[in-house]
C-alpha cells in the first residue's frame, strides 16, 4: 500500500536553525494496517504526515500509494484518497461554513462531484451520517461550524476525512486538544470508523496507552528516524514500562546507533 523509500527532509537548510527533520525514513504499510507513532516533541512524526499528505516536499527519498508514484504530487491531488485530522480543532473544517456547506466542501474535495451543491438527497445522506456520531449534529445542519465545541469539530472532520473511503487516514494527536471526555468520545468514533471501514491508518499519539491498545503496529521515532517498529507477538508482550524504559534511554545517550534501541 504505502512505501516510503529513504525520505529525508532538512529545514531552514544552511542557516543556524538548521534542522533534519526526516533522515532517511524507510517505510512500508500494507494495506489495513493501522499504525500508531509515538516519539518525542520534535521527533519528526508531524513532518513524516506532511510528507505523507504533500503538504510538504521531501528533500531525497520517494512516496507511492498502491505502486503510484506521489513524489512531487500536489496535495489536493493526494487529498482526493489520503483524509486527514490534526491536533488542532480549528484545521480541517471552515468555520464561516455550515456543518451541511462543509460536508459537501468534502464531497468536492473527494473527486465525487464538481459544485457545492445542497439538494434533499444530499442532505439525507449528510443526516444518516451524522446520526453515527451521537453527538446530534444531525439536527444542526445549518449551524455554522465555528459555534461547535472542539470536539464536535474533530468529530466533524473525522467524517468529513472519512466518508469516501479514503485509501489512507492520517490522525495527527487529533484528541489531544480535547478534554478528556470528549477525547475518549473521539477516540471512539475513531476506531468505529476504521475498523467498519478497514481503512489504512497511521496515528500520531502521545499516550502510550493508546498507541499500544489501538491498531496493530506501534512505530517510535527519534531525532528524523525509526528507532522501533514492533506489531505481533513482540507488540503484545510490549508494556507501557517498556516505552518509557525507549524515552529514558535516549534522552541519556547523546548518540544512539539506531541497533542499540532496535536490539
Ligand atoms: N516548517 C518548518 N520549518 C522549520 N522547522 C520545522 C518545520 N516543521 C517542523 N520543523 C522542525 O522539525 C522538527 C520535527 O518537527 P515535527 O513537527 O515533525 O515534530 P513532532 O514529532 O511532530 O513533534 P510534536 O510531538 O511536538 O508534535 C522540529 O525540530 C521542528 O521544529
Ligand atoms: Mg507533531
Amino acid at each position: 500500500m504505502l512505501h516510503l523509500k529513504n525520505i529525508y527532509k532538512c529545514f531552514a537548510k544552511g542557516t543556524s536553525y538548521e534542522i533534519e527533520a526526516l533522515r532517511g525514513i524507510n517505510l512500508h504499510i500494507p494495506e489495513g494496517n493501522f499504525v500508531t507513532i509515538i516519539g518525542s516533541n520534535g521527533a519528526g512524526k508531524s513532518t513524516l504526515l506532511n510528507i505523507i499528505a504533500g503538504t510538504i516536499l521531501p528533500d531525497k527519498g520517494e512516496i507511492t500509494i498502491n505502486q503510484q508514484d506521489l513524489t512531487n504530487k500536489a496535495e489536493y491531488y493526494r487529498a482526493r484518497f489520503i483524509g486527514r485530522v490534526f491536533q488542532n480543532p480549528l484545521l480541517g473544517t471552515a468555520p464561516s461554513m455550515t456543518i451541511e456547506e462543509n460536508l459537501a466542501l468534502s464531497i468536492k474535495r473527494f473527486g465525487r462531484g464538481l459544485h457545492l451543491g445542497l439538494n434533499n438527497e444530499r442532505r439525507e445522506l449528510f443526516r444518516n451520517k451524522l446520526v453515527q456520531l451521537e453527538l446530534g449534529l444531525e439536527h444542526m445542519l445549518t449551524k455554522k461550524v465555528a459555534l461547535l465545541s472542539g470536539g464536535q469539530r474533530q468529530a466533524l472532520t473525522i467524517l468529513m476525512a472519512t466518508m469516501f473511503d479514503p485509501k489512507l487516514l492520517l490522525l495527527d494527536e487529533h484528541t489531544a486538544s480535547l478534554d478528556p471526555e470528549s477525547s475518549k468520545k473521539i477516540q471512539l468514533i475513531t476506531q468505529e470508523i476504521v475498523k467498519e471501514k478497514k481503512l489504512t491508518t497511521i496515528m500520531v499519539t502521545h499516550n502510550m496507552q493508546e498507541a499500544l491498545r489501538y491498531g496493530n503496529r506501534t512505530i517510535m521515532m527519534d531525532r528524523g528516524r525509526i528507532i522501533l517498529d514492533i506489531s505481533g507477538k513482540k507488540r503484545e508482550s510490549v508494556t507501557i514500562d517498556y516505552l518509557l524504559k525507549q524515552f529514558s534511554k535516549l534522552r541519556k545517550e547523546e548518540y544512539i546507533e539506531d541497533e542499540l534501541v532496535l536490539a
